[in-house]
């Protein structure tokens, strides 16, 4: 087999999403466009990858830059599909096979262009098309009698009849690249838009006698191309679909497939059990009976077996990661930020936020705190209300809190500070200096009464 050179069409200008942002780098799944498009090239591959920039370059190239393998060649001004194409020939080896693909066509499976590839088995023109009952605005596949392929006709330049045919282009081609190399040359404009196509190739191809070889499918979305935000919102759904359902077949049961959001690379071990309307982002590990209740955000976080993840718990390991031991207890409404780090059987309970802290196994903070810098020993309870004050507004410090410490409610422990294992903390305590291990340690007022208190009067 011929070695495999893509050139990614990415140069139009994407009118219709009335963004500021380059259409190619609208996300699906997380993802730019066009990085499914990358993405599913290196799966085959190829040699080369050359992305044809021209709208927004700058932008699009500074987004996909330092990607092995990726290159980039501009189109300025943008011609039309066939000149987007030609930008790339001066990279392109003779000996290989070019294949062709849109950077606002995301969904197309690896299947369908090893396929395609194999259609035009290095030596010819193959196209991707599409049997489809809604062609409009799509070039058609005009075939002879016989059935063999003769043109594609763009809507606009299409007759009447033309337009009645079903069959569409994809707009993805495998093209030999010597062939393609003579093609692009004889391209002419002379057409509805004057545009330079790259569809006049099979125009081409016809005339100097070369078969044209088709690989039809049936699954719109796979060659569905986003134009606006409406389409965008649909192969969104398309793409958590096919997500949901690969991950069902594994065993994971989801409460609904249709309320389920994976925005980069979920992986998950036997049992798993996800609720309704959670979002998964980045890299998330879900170990063996791993449960996660409704409305959770969980992102770059691996978390152990048997753990519980209860509704609305926000995780977020952007950076330096989150990780979650083995049947350890999160929310409902808890917040871990980059750096959270829980052993076994911890607990962490409702409006507790965790950052850059590690706590042993079996600790606890069940209400209402805020631990963060801190380094927290076995079997540790953490009371309601307290807090680790780890800024003093310039520098943030540690806080280690020893094995088998209980800090009372409300109290604020102001780092650099030691709790001593074994140590107890007074509610509302305001901690500044190191304290013993084993003792009591109580910092606040002393609580006075004065009897018989007669309050003001008013006159
Ligand atoms: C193209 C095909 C059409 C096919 C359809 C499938 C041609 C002439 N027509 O039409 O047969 O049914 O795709 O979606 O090829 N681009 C550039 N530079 C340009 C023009 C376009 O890079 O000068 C890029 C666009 O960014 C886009 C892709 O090429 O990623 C397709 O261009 P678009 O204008 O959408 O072509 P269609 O009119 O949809
Ligand atoms: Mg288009």
């Amino acid at each position: 087999m011929a070695a495999i050179d893509v050139v990614i069409m990415a140069a139009g200008k994407g009118t219709r999403m009335k963004s500021s942002m380059p259409k190619v780098l609208h996300r699906l799944g997380g993802r730019a466009l066009v990085q499914h498009v990358i993405d599913s090239a290196r799966q085959l591959s190829a040699r080369h990858i050359i992305a044809i920039t021209g709208h927004g370059a700058d932008q699009v190239e500074a987004a996909l830059a330092g990607q092995a393998g990726l290159r980039f060649a501009r189109q300025m001004p943008q011609l039309g599909t066939g000149h987007a194409v030609q930008q790339a020939m001066p990279v392109l080896g003779d000996d290989g096979v070019t294949l062709v693909l849109s950077g606002d066509v995301p969904l197309t499976q690896v299947p369908t262009l090893q396929a395609l590839l194999q259609a035009s088995q290095g030596t010819q023109l193959a196209l991707l098309t599409l049997q489809t009952p809604h062609p409009t605005g799509y070039g058609r596949i005009v075939r002879s009698a016989e059935g063999q392929v003769q043109a594609i006709v763009e809507e606009k330049d299409a007759t009447p009849e033309q337009r009645a045919i079903t069959e569409i282009y994809s707009g993805i081609m495998a093209v030999p690249t010597h062939l393609l190399r003579t093609w692009l040359a004889r391209l002419d404009n002379r057409n509805a838009q004057q545009e330079y196509y790259l569809t006049d190739v099979v125009k081409f191809a016809r005339a100097d006698g070369q078969p044209v070889a088709a690989h039809l499918i049936t699954e719109a979305a796979e060659v569905a191309g986003v134009n606006n935000p409406v389409q965008l919102a649909e192969l969104e759904r398309a793409y958590q679909a096919r997500q949901a359902r690969e991950l069902m077949l594994q065993g994971v049961r989801l409460a609904d497939p249709a309320r389920f959001d994976v925005r980069g690379v979920l992986s998950c071990g036997q049992d798993v059990e996800i609720d309704v309307n959670c979002v998964f982002e980045g890299a998330v590990s879900l170990g063996d009976g791993v449960r996660v209740g409704a409305n959770c955000v969980l992102a770059n976080a691996q978390i152990q077996a048997g753990a519980v993840i209860h509704p609305f718990t926000h995780i977020d390991g952007e950076g330096a990661g989150v990780s979650i031991g083995r049947d350890a207890r999160v929310g409902p409404f808890a917040r871990l930020r980059p750096g959270a780090v829980l052993g076994d059987e911890v607990h962490i309970g409702n409006f507790v936020e965790v950052k850059n802290s590690t706590l042993a196994k079996a600790a606890k903070a069940n209400h209402l705190a805020y631990l963060g810098d801190a380094t927290v020993g076995e079997r540790v309870n953490y009371g309601a209300g307290s807090i680790t004050a780890n800024y003093d507004g310039v520098n943030k410090h540690r806080t280690v809190i020893e094995a088998d410490v209980h800090v009372g409610s409300n109290s604020v422990l102001v780092a650099p500070v030691t709790i001593g294992e074994g140590g107890t903390i007074g509610g509302g305590s305001t901690i500044t200096k190191d304290t013993p291990k084993g003792a009591l340690t109580v910092a606040r007022g002393k609580q006075t009464s004065i009897a018989n208190w007669q309050r003001p009067q008013k006159k």
